[in-house]
Formats: C-alpha cells, sequence, structure tokens
C-alpha cells in the first residue's frame, strides 16, 4: 500500500470552542476557550499551503454553521483501500454534538464516488483512534474514550488487515492521534504518560524505533499530533523543541507551522486533515 497522495480539509469559518468534549478545550479557570477567527483561518491556510509546497494536492469540503468541531476530519472517517479502490467506513462520533458532521462527509464521498459503509455497531471516531501504517499495512487502534474497542472487529472485517488496540488512560490524550504517531514503517513517536503496561510492551514490540515526546510538549503543543504524510516530512506545532531534536536525528525533515488557535479546541495538524488515495 502507498501513502495517500491527496490531502482533505474542512473549511475553518464556523470553528470555534462552544462546548467541551476534552480537557483542552477549558482555559484553567474552566471557562470555555476563546478562539481568535481570524487566527484561526490564517493558520488553517497555512497549513494547506504547507501541504501543497509538499506536493499534495488538497482538497476541501465546506465548514458547517452549528458544527465547531467539523474542521477536525481526521474524525468522522476510516479510508481504506479495498481492490485498488479507496473505500470510507463512517464514524459514529460519541458525543451529539458532533454526531451531524457524518453526513456531510457521506454526502462528499457519494458525489465524489468513494464507496461508504455505515454499520458500526458503536462509537468510532475514525483517524482520531484508528492509525494506518501505511508502509506495513497495519492498523494500530485506541479505545476508552471516544471509540469502543467493539468495533476493531468490524474494522478487521471490512479492511481485511489487523488492527492491534491500545486502552487509552489518560483524558488528555483522549485519542490515539494525540499520543502515538507512526511515522514509517519501524518508526514511531509516543507519548509514554498515556499507555498502560501492556500498550508500552505492545509499542516496543511492534516499532524498532520509537521517539519519547516529553509530556509537557505533548500537553502544551499537542506535539504528538503530527503529521507526515509520506514518511520523510513531518509537521507539527511550532515550539516543541526535544521533539523536533528527536525527529531530525532519525532524518526526518521538519515543519513547523502555528495551530495555537485549534489547540484550544484540542487538536493540531494531525487532526485538520485526512490523508485520501486517488
Ligand atoms: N474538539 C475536538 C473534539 O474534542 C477536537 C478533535 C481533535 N481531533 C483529533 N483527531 N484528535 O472532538
Amino acid at each position: 500500500m502507498n501513502w495517500p497522495n491527496r490531502v482533505l480539509m474542512v473549511t475553518p469559518e464556523y470553528f470555534d470552542v462552544e462546548y467541551a468534549i476534552n480537557p483542552h478545550m477549558r482555559d484553567a479557570q474552566g471557562n470555555l476557550n476563546t478562539i481568535d477567527k481570524e487566527a484561526a483561518q490564517k493558520q488553517w491556510q497555512d497549513l494547506k499551503n504547507t501541504f501543497e509546497k509538499l506536493g499534495k494536492e488538497v482538497v476541501t469540503l465546506q465548514g458547517q454553521a452549528g458544527l465547531p468541531d467539523m474542521v477536525f476530519c481526521a474524525n468522522q472517517t476510516f479510508p481504506y483501500l479495498k481492490e485498488g479502490k479507496m473505500h470510507w467506513v463512517l464514524s459514529q462520533m460519541h458525543s451529539p454534538e458532533r454526531q451531524p458532521e457524518v453526513a456531510f462527509f457521506k454526502e462528499w464521498a457519494t458525489k465524489n464516488d468513494i464507496p461508504t459503509y455505515d454499520g458500526m455497531p458503536t462509537h468510532f471516531e475514525g483517524m482520531g483512534d484508528a492509525l494506518w501504517n501505511y508502509e506495513t499495512r497495519q492498523i494500530f487502534a485506541g479505545y476508552g474514550f471516544r471509540t469502543s474497542p467493539e468495533v476493531y472487529a468490524t474494522i478487521e472485517e471490512q479492511t481485511g488487515q489487523k488492527v492491534t488496540t491500545f486502552e487509552l488512560k489518560d483524558e488528555r490524550f483522549y485519542h490515539l492521534d494525540t499520543c502515538l504517531s507512526i511515522l514509517k514503517g519501524d518508526c514511531a513517536a509516543f507519548v509514554e504518560e498515556a499507555f498502560t503496561p501492556e500498550g508500552l510492551a505492545t509499542l516496543k514490540q511492534s516499532f524498532s524505533t520509537l521517539i519519547p515526546i516529553p509530556l509537557s510538549e505533548a500537553t502544551e503543543q499537542l506535539a504528538c499530533n503530527m503529521c507526515t504524510p509520506n514518511g520523510k516530512d513531518v509537521i507539527l506545532q511550532k515550539g516543541a523543541s526535544k521533539t523536533v531534536q528527536s525527529l531530525q536525528a532519525q532524518g526526518f525533515n521538519v515543519i513547523e507551522v502555528e495551530t495555537s488557535e485549534f489547540i484550544k479546541s484540542g487538536g493540531s495538524v494531525f487532526c485538520m486533515k485526512m490523508l485520501l488515495w486517488d
């Protein structure tokens, strides 16, 4: 299986923090974070340009009024290849506030001739929790906060690939994509504090190179929510200096971007895109 060649992003005009469904969405006083809409728009555009500079075609889906989290388009679908053609499993979002987002992805898929499966038996938040190792074709998947473990039997059935699961135990790392980043077939970055001892053992068996992300960078810069679209370039939030050094030491080309407005909602680069095959 090849790395996907396109990127889907959802336009940010309705992005906001209107409710709190993860601990990043409130400030130290417990109030909902305030978003600078203009800054968010610019950060989103810069991220889009970054993917384009790396040679990826970015396709967009229109954000919708009343769905402030729709911009986090890692969560509503799980793309996979079946006989060389991309299909999507549609998510069943955990929170009622986000459930209506999925219909817009289904509609977009239909228009773009992408077959969809929407028989998830219970909660599943797409590539927030189920991560491809694009090089080995394995799926690494989290459960505990947003996704129920039962769904992974369905994912194995639909994709024909093996799913390795991890129980998430720290609510700051509510999606697997906040604490595990698969960078190459044998290399991943991870946040030790987010995993159980069994999970850590599985990670060690699965990757010969594991890059630890310091807790402070994983929470303040959401550093583990980095994205590589190709196994070489890694895009992440600015300012995670230890993570940057470790990535460079492994030979990755690191590109730092500003996603601070989106971090106020609990998401950064990985959450703001979906990689798609043609
Ligand atoms: N506010 C959003 C939520 O809590 C952020 C989602 C971030 N996405 C991600 N893949 N981690 O659902």
